[in-house]
């Protein structure tokens, strides 16, 4: 997977999953880019060669199941790959496929970049200062508890059990009961990657958002942890804020270490973006957060991320299947592109991974959008998502 020697060709094989919905409208183009980039940028030195892998209805048809095992092995065998969304099949069997993956491949990391591209409406007064990417917890949070419905024999249980051997004071009947594990495990390892990261890219920042003045062990655990894996491990590279004076600066090649309540958060990031960078949280505020700041620079169809484990990181868009507007060539696949601009960094291949955000950029700043960007953009044209991704193509390099 090494990306060096340009002398001869370097081929990475890469698995692929084209998705569900609109998978398939965004996939194709954002495929094309990306063999383009490479092919402008390193000639024949490097290529990548796909291989499809099958998951959800197209994996359901061929196979009867909508994860097949096959499935799993590529992605586990190659160690970079990229998924187009995936539809939550409904009732009964797995909760959600894309759940599924990052729990069996243990990819804990959800990374999700959040930046604004000039000219895109914006529900707020300066994008430009979104300029953030989140690191949310993927295996613990609610995501691996349980649930009891309400009036159950399960959740009354669970009720007379907690009132009457772990003193808690008690809740209405009929209550619905949910169980939320966090772990210091789960926790440091995630936060590891957002020092990493912030460190290696030499951000000004890395915020924790937690809701610790009310979950205090599992929200306040979370906070808590960060600090101690900053203070055992991390004492020459991040300084604490509050050690800091008012308006003082950081000592040079430092990353300043934040945390924020989320419910406040939510409130700084419209108001102060600009004070926000790398951003570490627990799964469910990820989740929240994510779609959050991705509103304040033009919506989902703007929106990489990345599962990142320890050696397996698997690429995809933030956004689901949309299916309303499947099979219409109508999405936007910038999601994709980007996140496929995701992948080439992570395999070193920066002057490619560039190439495709400049020319994203341009095609945006041009004003030849598709639909999602377009009903917001004034004297815009707009493009099918196919055509828009010819258009970011063309802009290759210019
Ligand atoms: P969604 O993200 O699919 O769509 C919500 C709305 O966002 C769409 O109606 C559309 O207006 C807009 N949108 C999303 N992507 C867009 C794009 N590329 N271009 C333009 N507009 C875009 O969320 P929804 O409707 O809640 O979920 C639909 C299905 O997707 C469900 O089955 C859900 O479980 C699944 N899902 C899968 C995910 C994944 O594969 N990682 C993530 C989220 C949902």
């Amino acid at each position: 997977m090494s990306s060096e020697q340009a002398t001869h060709e370097t081929v990475v094989k890469v698995p692929y999953i084209e998705g569900d919905g609109i998978g398939a409208d965004i996939w194709k183009p954002s495929q094309k880019l990306l063999n383009a980039a490479i092919s402008k940028c390193y000639g024949k030195s490097r290529k990548i060669e796909w291989i499809e892998a099958l998951a959800g209805e197209k994996a359901v048809e061929a196979t009867g199941e909508p994860l097949p095992e096959s499935t799993i092995e590529l992605i586990r065998t190659h160690k970079v790959s990229i998924k187009g969304p995936l539809t939550t099949p409904v009732g009964g069997g797995i909760r959600s496929l894309n759940v599924a993956l990052r729990q069996i491949l243990d990819l804990y990391a959800c990374i999700r970049p959040v930046r604004y591209f000039k000219g895109v409406a914006s529900p707020i007064k300066f994008p430009e200062h979104v300029d953030m990417v989140v690191f949310r917890e993927n295996t613990e949070d609610v995501y691996a508890g349980i649930e009891f419905a309400s009036n159950t024999p399960e959740a009354k249980r669970l009720r007379d059990f907690l009132m009457n051997e772990l003193g808690s004071k008690g809740f209405h009947e009929t209550a619905a009961i949910g169980i939320k594990p966090v772990s210091p495990f789960g926790s440091k390892r995630l936060i590891k990657k957002s020092f990493d990261f912030a460190i290696a890219q030499r951000k000004p920042s890395v915020t924790l958002i937690h809701k610790g003045n009310i979950m205090k062990y599992t929200e306040g655990g979370f906070n808590e942890w960060g600090y101690e894996l900053a203070e055992e491990s991390y004492k020459d590279h991040i300084i604490l804020e509050e050690t800091l004076a008012e308006g003082e600066a950081p000592p040079d090649n430092h990353v300043v270490l934040k945390n924020r309540i989320a419910d406040a958060f939510f409130q700084q990031v419209l108001i102060n973006p600009r004070n926000y960078s790398v951003i570490a949280t627990t799964n469910l505020n990820g989740d929240y957060l994510s779609d959050a700041l991705v509103a304040q620079v033009g919506g989902l169809g703007l929106a990489p991320g990345a599962n990142i484990g320890d050696n397996i990181a698997l690429f995809e868009a933030t956004h689901g299947t949309a299916p309303k507007h499947a099979n219409k060539d109508k999405a936007n696949p910038s999601s994709l592109m980007l996140s496929g601009v995701m992948m080439l960094e992570h395999l070193k291949w920066a002057e490619a991974a560039e190439m495709v955000v400049q020319a994203i950029r341009k095609t945006i700043l041009d004003k030849t959008v598709t639909y999602d960007l377009h009903r917001q953009m004034e004297g815009a044209t707009l493009l099918a998502c196919s055509e828009y991704g010819d258009a970011v193509i063309e802009n290759l390099g210019k």
